[in-house]
């Protein structure tokens, strides 16, 4: 029986501490239901005590989202430890992972604590955790710069308080493949306790020694990855599940034919899908899932390529994921051919949203020569994004014109809670000036944090994904939309995004009279 490699993924946790990497709750569903069309084992999907937002958003993904186990972070404090239970005690698998710092810098300047009541604190958070779940995982934080035989005595207390899984990371991403696996070894040789225990590892990318820093840590003994899509992380990143994957996959030969469940044709469908929904485009020389990892550019590469695709290629494009489809969609598909391409893309929907994803389908092949996958991926997700939620505001027309001296004009006619408005704007583009016409008829003051236009595929007449985030007091809202014209697009994800900062005034407003009739 070959070994097998549990991967965690935790893009919605740590990926999500991405500086700009803020994702609403219905984009992280999304993210998270495609997690588990990719096949990993477990999802972390948040942090819940860091703020009520994101325990709702871990609460959804834990009811909404099936096939795998849905784990919460937490550090030490019971406050923590009940927040994430409270979020991950409907998943069809819950599990909570706490932790806490062992290195003596995070000790002695961070916590303020001696070594043994670190331990103690431990031990009370695993107990409680395991009041609440079977499967609960232990981290030393800053691990490879802790001592070694006090994390083997931290592991042990650990154990003993019945942890399932401890994890070994590398916070600062400070280590290197041969001195992490003879941690590992240490760890393993020196914990009591350890037989049965899953041992995980978490390596983050500073020096960029992330991804050999956990296949060096599998042949060691780890079985458990903590991964994320694209690598987004905290800082330069976390270990990116593709590479991971794809290196355990080619070099089988080196790693025991070890495996693990994830179906490598969804990897660029979910590294797109990321992509999108945080803003993070992903850089074209990326292993895996970037747009140049296939791409052969020198005479005598490309012929070799002619001659023997092996020659300069170790693993093939579809094979994880570029595969053009294999039924080909056009402007004479019937429904019924769209939904079988739906299902082969792992969506299901309902009878009405079929419908209007089909309409949005066949506008598409009137402005588009060839419609990709990826291009029905994005209508599909632009409008489950939408589908949800109130509408208080909705764009009804628009228009706008450049000028060769960089003065550019606009107008556009809202429908704001039933009334129709229209207002004129000026910019130093068309963006802004209709940006500058959709604020002067909301009653809110939005500020522009982040704009991003990516091409859904790479022909001249792509469809442009754009994803804005503005800021409306302190929060932050975010709006996603696509389209073969990038000008509609933004303005109509920076309308989404408003849209979304006025149903959450309206929600408070409610709460708020609710709670004065309850007084
Ligand atoms: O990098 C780290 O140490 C973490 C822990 C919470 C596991 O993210
Ligand atoms: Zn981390």
């Amino acid at each position: 029986m070959p070994d097998r490699v549990t991967i965690f993924d935790t893009t919605l946790r740590d990926g999500e501490q991405s500086p700009g990497a803020t994702m609403n709750t219905e984009q992280k569903i999304e993210v998270a239901r495609q997690l588990s069309r990719l096949g990993v084992d477990i999802i972390e999907a948040g942090f819940p005590a860091a703020s009520p937002g994101d325990l709702d958003a871990v609460r959804r993904i834990a009811t909404e989202v099936k096939g795998l186990t849905v784990l919460g972070l937490a550090r030490t404090s019971f406050y923590d430890i009940d927040a994430a239970w409270e979020a991950v005690q409907h998943a069809e698998d819950a599990s909570i992972h706490t932790f806490i710092s062992t290195s003596p810098i995070h000790i002695e300047r961070k916590l303020r604590k001696t070594p043994d009541e670190v331990i103690e604190m431990a031990r009370a958070a695993v107990r409680r955790c395991k009041s609440y779940v079977s499967k609960v995982e232990f981290s030393a934080e800053d691990a490879t710069r802790s001592d070694w035989d006090y994390l083997c005595r931290i592991f042990a207390a650990a154990i003993e308080e019945g942890a399932t899984t401890i994890n070994i990371p590398d916070t600062v991403g400070y280590t290197m493949p041969a001195e992490y696996q003879e941690l590992l070894r240490y760890v393993r040789a020196n914990t009591p306790g350890i037989e049965d225990i899953v041992i995980s590892v978490h390596c983050h990318n500073d020096l960029g020694m992330a991804t050999a820093n956990t296949l060096a840590a599998i042949q060691a003994g780890a079985r458990q990855v903590e991964v994320t899509i694209n690598g987004i992380g905290e800082r330069a990143g976390n270990t990116s599940l593709e590479e991971v994957v794809m290196g355990l996959k080619t070099r089988h030969d080196l790693y025991d034919d070890i495996e693990t469940g994830i179906d490598a044709t969804q990897l660029v469908p979910t590294s797109r899908l990321v992509s999108r929904m945080t803003g993070i485009s992903v850089q074209p020389n990326k292993a895996i899932v970037g747009a140049n990892a296939f791409a052969h550019e020198a005479g005598i590469h490309q012929d070799g390529m002619l001659k023997d695709r092996e020659t300069y290629e170790i693993m093939t494009p579809e094979s994880v994921g570029w595969e053009e489809s294999k039924l080909v969609l056009g402007k004479h598909s019937g429904r019924a051919g769209f939904n079988a391409k739906l299902v082969e893309l792992g969506y299901e929907v309902e009878r009405e949203t079929l419908q209007d994803l089909y309409n949005r389908f066949i506008a598409l092949t009137d402005r588009k020569k060839t419609v990709s996958d990826a291009d029905i991926i994005a209508i599909v997700e632009d409008n489950l994004q939408r589908v949800s939620g109130d509408v208080i505001v909705k764009l009804i027309d628009w228009r706008a014109a450049s000028a060769s001296d960089g003065d550019c004009e606009a107008a556009v006619i809202l429908e704001i809670n039933g009334r129709e408005r229209e207002a004129t704007g000026r910019g130093n583009g068309q963006v802004d000036a209709l940006y500058t016409a959709v604020d002067a008829l909301v009653d809110v003051q939005p500020k522009l944090e982040h704009l991003h236009v990516e091409a859904v595929t790479s022909s001249a007449d792509a469809q442009g994904s754009v994803l804005t985030r503005v800021r409306v007091g302190d929060e932050v809202y975010t709006g996603q939309a696509v389209s073969t014209d990038i000008i509609a697009a933004s303005l109509d994800s920076y309308i989404q995004a408003i849209n979304r900062a006025l149903v959450a005034r309206a929600s408070r407003t409610q709460d708020q009279a609710t709670k004065r009739e309850a007084v």
